[in-house]
């Protein structure tokens, strides 16, 4: 069995992704947004979780399994998106993606990764939570539907606690993953 593996995300990407967008966020970006961030905005960075191109051919994995960013503004690295497939939820996609990207955002010099979250969304607070990720304020009415949103921060990425912390979330994403692409979720191809 050949796992997923992580590329940054292509203008080409944008056609899988955009139904999965509208299918995900209840205020989903448009294909204007990821094309800016894409093709104008040297602070952002995306990547895709996705089936390994080189590996054997897997025909019931989706093309995309995940996708996220951030915008990297000074030594701060913004997370600006992160989805997982939704009908491959809870195999680890969304937390092998998150590791990736702050380890991402630490190599383009980030020190810190900060993000806004809705405070009714339970299972993206309990990942960032479980990634180091602590409630640092709150934004009153922040989503258009006027939900308050909660901005979380990390320590120090470079903080070899939370280093480890990744380290293991990474290696359990990992066996999760394999776990579910062994016996996938989702409805059979
Ligand atoms: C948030 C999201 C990315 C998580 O991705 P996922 O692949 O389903 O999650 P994983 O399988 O990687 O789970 C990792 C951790 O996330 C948390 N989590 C995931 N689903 C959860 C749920 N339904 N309830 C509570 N916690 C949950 C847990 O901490 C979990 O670790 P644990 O199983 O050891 O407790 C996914 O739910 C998603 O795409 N949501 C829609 C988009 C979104 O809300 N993005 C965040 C915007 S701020």
């Amino acid at each position: 069995m050949t796992l997923p593996c992580i590329t940054p995300m292509t203008l080409a990407d944008l056609d899988d992704i955009m139904p999965l967008e509208r299918r995900v966020f209840k205020d989903p970006w448009t294909r204007r947004m990821y094309h800016t961030d894409l093709t104008d905005n040297y602070m952002a960075t995306y990547l895709v979780l996705r089936p390994d191109p080189q590996g054997e051919p897997q025909p019931r994995l989706p093309r995309i399994l995940g996708w996220g960013g951030f915008w990297l503004m000074v030594d701060e690295a913004h997370i600006s998106t992160i989805a997982a497939h939704p009908d491959w939820r809870g195999c680890g996609l969304g937390q092998w993606l998150m590791v990736a990207l702050m380890w991402a955002a630490q190599e383009r010099g980030a020190l810190h990764s900060t993000l806004e979250v809705r405070v009714s969304n339970t299972p993206a607070r309990m990942l960032y939570e479980k990634l180091g990720y602590g409630v640092t304020g709150q934004r009153r009415r922040y989503y258009r539907d006027g939900e308050d949103g909660l901005i979380m921060t990390t320590p120090p990425l470079a903080d070899a606690a939370l280093q480890a912390r990744l380290a293991a979330a990474y290696a359990d994403a990992l066996a999760r993953a394999a776990g579910c692409i062994a016996d996938p979720p989702g409805p059979a191809a």
